[in-house]
């Protein structure tokens, strides 16, 4: 059953929340609904607490028979649903404001937030309404847009209340996902690995961990039980997520290979280094000593240890970060490695991939059903959007929905 708040703030749409409850409550829904003091001036809390057979909260202070200690209530609520979601209460979603108890409630809130905009055109063709919600929309928040017609103050255009059934699809598919990885143990590996060269110099590469912390996040958010193997990052670690820190390649192989035999997926996001350094001086390196001749040895391929000892029932999700011919690489990368997805990002390209906020990969996953590889292409989009479409396709691989790897 997915446990549903919706909060309904006060537009003039309002009164299609009632609506909206009734699609979730028929749908198997629980819903309790948090009123903003705007919203109880266009809809009364008794029709929406008859419908979601449920009290209704309206005041932060009431400490009557509706009363809900909003903690408590975050650690029993999949989605948090804003339809309608004025101009205001999207503003103090996107900033973290919590003057009332919605949006008091939104920010204990931890699973998936989904919001239904609706207002007069002006206010929703504002740049600071749309900067807060495509802020929003870069967290991950499920943005259902408004459609365009005629408006309750007479204006015509963008800005109608989505239809209440397409809002209901929009809360219930993010139920479904919040519950897409509940039981299973995700391993995600994230940020550079440091090779020594002498005590005090490594050699080591541009990544700056945030794909990966964002798949932790969000496979988490999904109901996973996560470890996280992290290199050398200035990151803070996702709540609820157990950190495992590593620097060399080979200690991110040894904690990779002990958390595999218990993981049903294994997302690889981070970039070990591919060389290390033959043999690192033990005493620092010198400038009067001249030039050192460095000679550099590989370093352990973890992507062939975990291929040789995983189970076949795991997920393997590899990434594959190219300066060019992405797509040749990466299908061989995929053929030769033998794991169930593989994200290529081209880190040639500005304002993606390394050290960025926003990343824009393409998916391959092997096919059953001919040979060669299937392609999916995500459009750029903030890491903790991608991270989610990835652990979509994990989900559905775990699920036996997507074809099992021919391949291996
Ligand atoms: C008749 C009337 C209709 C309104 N309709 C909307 C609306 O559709 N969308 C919106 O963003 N604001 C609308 N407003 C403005 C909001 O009610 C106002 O910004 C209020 O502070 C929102 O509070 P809340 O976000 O806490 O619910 C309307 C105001 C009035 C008086």
């Amino acid at each position: 059953m997915v446990r549903v708040v919706l909060g309904v703030s006060g537009g003039i749409a309002a009164y299609k929340a009632a609506e909206i409850v009734r699609g979730l409550v028929d749908a198997g829904a629980s819903v309790r609904v948090v009123m903003t003091p705007a919203a109880t001036r266009f809809i009364g809390p008794l029709t929406l607490a008859v419908l979601s057979k449920n009290p209704v909260v309206a005041d932060l202070w009431d400490s009557g028979s509706g009363a809900v200690d909003h903690i408590e209530l975050a650690r029993q609520t999949d989605v948090l649903a804003v339809a309608p979601a004025t101009a205001d209460s999207l503003a103090k979603l996107a900033r973290g404001i919590a003057d009332d108890v919605l949006s008091t409630y939104a920010l204990s809130h931890r699973g998936s937030l989904v919001v239904a905009p609706a207002m007069n055109t002006w206010m929703w063709t504002h740049p600071a309404t749309l900067e807060n919600v495509a802020l929003l929309a870069r967290r991950g928040a499920v943005v259902v847009p408004p459609g365009s017609g005629d408006l309750a103050c007479g204006d015509v255009g963008p800005g109608r209340l989505a239809p209440p059934g397409d809002i209901v699809a929009a809360i219930l598919e993010a139920g479904r996902r919040s519950k897409s990885l509940a039981g299973k143990r995700v391993v995600v590996s994230a940020g550079p690995t440091r090779e020594p060269l002498d005590p005090v110099r490594f050699l080591s590469n541009r990544s700056s961990g945030r794909m990966g912390y964002a798949l932790a996040r969000e496979a988490a958010l999904r109901g996973a039980e996560v470890v996280l193997v992290s290199g050398p990052v200035a990151l803070e670690p996702p709540a609820g997520v157990r950190v495992v820190r590593v620097e060399r390649t080979v200690e991110m192989q040894t904690a990779i290979l002990a958390e595999l035999q218990a993981a049903d997926a294994l997302i690889m996001a981070a970039a070990p280094a591919d060389f290390q350094a033959e043999a690192p001086a033990s005493r620092k390196l010198k400038r009067a000593a001249g030039v050192p001749e460095l000679r550099l040895a590989p370093a352990p391929d973890i992507l062939k240890s975990v291929r040789e000892q995983r189970k076949e029932s795991t997920v393997v999700v590899a990434f594959a970060a190219e300066t060019e011919e992405l797509a040749e690489n990466a299908r061989r990368k995929l053929l030769d490695k033998g794991a169930d997805l593989l994200v290529a990002n081209d880190v040639s390209k500005p304002g993606i991939g390394f050290d960025a906020d926003d990343n824009e990969v393409i998916l391959y996953a092997p096919r059953a059903s001919r040979d060669g590889v299937d392609e999916e292409r995500l459009a750029r989009a903030s890491k903790a959007v991608i991270a989610g479409r990835i652990l979509d396709r994990v989900a559905s691989i775990l699920a036996g929905k997507w074809p099992a790897p021919a391949l291996r």
